[in-house]
């Protein structure tokens, strides 16, 4: 297997909106994130992943770009992203932009052109479609954010397609000026010296010509199998891997839904020159009642199933990436920890042990390094996200689900759990702003703060700092190849990882519950590498407590 910077990195998420506001107006910004650049080097993180910084109307907070070589308004200028580029490379810290090329604002000029008349330049830029009759879109598809996935355009009498919202049309990929523009404009931002891409939604990119109904699901249409891993998205991928990735010594990441390890080995296989990894939702999604939305747990055994299904399938073809939560995910520690008891501390930092232990490229998402923990919403007032004030409408207000059974669903995944402030301090609005924030800060930010964590040794934060160190003196921790142990257990995730002579043993409780355990004959007297209880190691058969984990070395 190939060793390179990107396998051993540790990645770290900003949401520039919600991680620090340097002037007051509640909207965090690109200076607030230089400001706090010495608080992710203390951390230990090797790349940021910058969620969307470009010029946008927000409609999708920046996943909507109307100008992708501008920076939006409220996040600063260009001239803010130059120093931030510059500080972060000082300091040995690498940026990673995101990259929205499946659709763009409407209010992208490309776009604006577009809807003017059928023969404009820019018409086929988009995927235009007529109407089946008067007032019927073209199919029965629905949009990610609800409704249909069809837009009726007055001025030409035809419909556009927007997978997202009516607010982001998606990019006609077939047509090659299209391709040139995204490559060009992908240049130019290597040019500049970013380190790589996080590509949105990049399984979508390849439409079928033909567009026929999907099969019902909801109230509306799968476009599923006509829109993700299209025909010609390898092929797209390799152009831009050939005119752009391959010219640059850059990490890419692919947001590809609905990957399997099958396809994840050509996305992101070792000799395939697509991408470097792809993010995979199988453990994350599919838990889901009323569409995503659940107020249940993913059963261990499940977890486990996936996750080292993946483990076990790209070893040695492909690269994983590994996380647990992202900004369209709700906190880990409240989904798969306990954020209500004494448990919060000891069940983050088993979270962590158990995904930086595995084999793969971690992801932190701002916050999760605190043990930051979903919202406490009172009503749909509280929401801002457009996924989440779409669903409510969709599922509750209809009249289909009612609303305290919606309820609790809802709360539990909406992606403003993990939108709301940075927690920094104690201080009011947890030191993320002087003004009032653009979504409110979680009440628990007098206990849960960067501050408090940082002074404290035994907090979550120094053990990811601990878990980051570790990453960069054993490369066992990257490059071993994983096993399963006790795959049947519904309270012990165990896996051990085997490098040449080395090996580790990875055990975590993933329960509130003291159980029995019975280390392995060839980890007796193996010192711990890391663990988040103190506990002896050298009998053969302990007790854990509630969510404990460690890690024995043995070489
Ligand atoms: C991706 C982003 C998400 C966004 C969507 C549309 O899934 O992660 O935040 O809403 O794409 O761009
Ligand atoms: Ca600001």
């Amino acid at each position: 297997m190939n060793r390179t910077w990107w396998k051993e990195a540790v990645i770290y998420q900003i949401y520039p909106r919600s991680f620090m506001d340097s002037n007051g107006d509640g909207i965090g910004d690109l200076k607030g994130i230089t400001g706090r650049l010495d608080y992710l080097k203390y951390l230990g993180i090797d790349v940021i992943w910058l969620s969307p910084v470009y010029k946008s109307p927000n409609d999708d907070n920046g996943y909507d770009i109307s100008d992708y070589q501008a920076i939006m308004d409220e996040f600063g200028t260009m001239e803010d992203f130059d120093e931030l580029l510059a500080k972060a490379h000082e300091k040995g810290i690498k940026i990673v932009m995101d990259l929205v090329v499946n659709h763009t604002s409407d209010e992208h000029p490309w776009f604006m052109e577009s809807r003017k008349s059928k023969d404009n330049e820019y018409r086929d830029y988009y995927i235009w479609r007529d109407g089946k009759g008067e007032k019927t879109p073209p199919n029965n598809w629905g949009s990610c954010f609800g409704g249909s996935a069809w837009e009726y355009d007055e001025t030409t009498d035809m419909y556009y397609l927007h997978l997202f919202s009516k607010k982001q049309p998606d990019l006609n990929w077939d047509n090659p000026e299209v391709r040139n523009q995204v490559f060009s404009m992908m240049t130019w931002w290597c040019e500049k010296g970013i380190d790589g891409f996080r590509m949105d939604v990049i399984s979508m990119i390849s439409k079928t010509r033909e567009m026929p109904d999907g099969k019902i699901n909801g109230l509306y249409g799968d476009y599923g199998p006509y829109c993700v891993h299209g025909p010609n998205v390898h092929s797209y991928l390799q152009e831009m891997n050939e005119k752009v990735l391959s010219k640059y010594d850059i990490m890419t990441v692919g947001e590809t839904a609905g990957v399997t390890t099958e396809l994840a080995k050509q996305y992101a296989g070792e000799n395939t020159h697509e991408l470097n990894m792809v993010f995979q939702f199988e453990h994350v999604e599919g838990d889901g009642k009323y569409g995503k939305w659940t107020d249940e747990r993913i059963p261990l055994t499940t977890l486990k199933k996936t996750l080292s299904r993946w483990q076990t399938e790209l070893y040695d073809k492909a690269w994983n990436s590994l996380f647990w939560n992202n900004h369209d995910q709700p906190r880990a520690v409240s989904r798969f920890g306990d954020d209500r008891t004494q448990y919060r501390a000891v069940s983050a930092k088993m979270l962590a042990t158990c995904l930086h232990m595995m084999q793969g490229s971690p992801y932190i998402y701002q916050g999760e390094e605190l043990g930051m923990t979903n919202y406490p919403f009172e009503s749909p007032a509280d929401f801002r996200d457009i996924e989440s004030i779409n669903a409510y409408r969709e599922w509750c207000e209809s009249g289909r689900v009612p609303h305290e059974i919606f309820w609790p669903c809802i709360i539990r995944k909406s992606r403003d759990n993990a939108r709301t402030p940075m927690q920094w301090d104690d201080s009011p609005q947890a030191g993320f702003t002087t003004g009032t924030p653009w979504i409110p800060v979680n009440p628990n930010y007098s206990e849960i703060n960067a501050k408090a964590e940082t002074a404290d040794p035994d907090s979550i934060f120094h053990y990811y700092k601990k878990l980051i160190a570790l990453r960069k003196q054993n490369p066992v921790m990257v490059y071993g190849k994983y096993e399963p142990l006790l795959e049947e257990s519904e309270d012990l995730f165990v896996y051990t990882r085997t490098l040449d002579d080395e090996k580790l043993l990875v055990v975590c409780n993933f329960t509130d519950k003291e159980v029995p355990f019975t280390i392995p004959g060839a980890f007796m007297g193996a010192p711990c590498l890391i663990a988040n209880l103190e506990n002896r190691y050298d009998k053969q058969n302990i007790t854990l407590r509630p969510y404990e984990a460690f890690v024995l070395h043995c070489k």
